[in-house]
């Protein structure tokens, strides 16, 4: 089968940053591309917290990428105390790996979130409608859900109180390291925004 996969040994440091902003693009509007879900840690008193996200806007002029969370989870909290975020791609096919480091910028009920909020499915919608708050400990196996609610057995107006747990995080991206295995030597670059350098790495 041919390999159709991009050979970056002639890439120049502004083609592959251009690069990597085409493929996280790809990722938010992809459901089924590996950049889609990726790693996001943040930290809380010293410890490192990560968990899988789904992305859903990337903005490259802006340097930006946004995701979507209920404002009772942990990570919220945490993004209050240390607005510090990683977050983790990889493309298996590809063999690309990008860890993007920023400052989180957090929306709630503002212009942003209404406009998201409007296009989020009922399914979606779900997620910011559990009593209790997500990541909250549990007596017994449970979707945190009203029987209604889990059945999607409510209309899109019942779905609005959910609207007041929806939050997103915005990441301003400072840098982005890019790596790509390669069986004849694997590439290495980093991409430093707060210091406006662009530079090629030992892998
Ligand atoms: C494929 C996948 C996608 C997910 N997407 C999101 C998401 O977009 N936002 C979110 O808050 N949690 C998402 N989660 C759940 C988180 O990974 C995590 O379990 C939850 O948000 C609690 O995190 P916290 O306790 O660190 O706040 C997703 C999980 C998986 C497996």
């Amino acid at each position: 089968m041919e390999n159709n996969r991009i050979n970056y040994i002639d890439y120049s440091l502004t083609d592959l940053e251009q690069d990597c902003w085409n493929r996280l693009v790809t990722g938010a509007t992809k459901s089924r591309n590996p950049f889609h879900t990726p790693c996001v840690a943040t930290l809380a008193n010293g410890e490192v917290n990560m968990r899988t996200v789904v992305l859903r806007k990337t903005l490259p002029t802006e340097r930006e990428l946004r995701f979507h969370t209920d404002i009772r989870s942990p990570k919220w909290k945490e993004l209050i105390h240390n607005p510090s975020i990683s977050a983790l791609f990889y493309d298996s096919e590809e063999r690309i790996q990008l860890r993007v480091k920023g400052k989180a910028v957090l929306h709630h009920t503002d212009d942003m979130t209404a406009k998201a909020w409007q296009t989020t499915s009922l399914s979606s919608r779900k997620c910011y409608l559990t009593l209790q708050s997500p990541s909250s400990f549990a007596n017994s196996s449970t979707s945190g859900l009203p029987e209604d609610i889990e059945q999607e057995n409510f209309t899109l107006a019942e779905s609005e109180v959910g609207y007041e747990n929806f939050g997103i995080v915005s990441i301003h991206v400072q840098s982005i390291d890019w790596l790509w295995l390669n069986h004849a030597g694997h590439r290495r670059a980093f991409f430093d925004y707060e210091e406006g350098r662009f530079q090629w790495m030992v892998p």
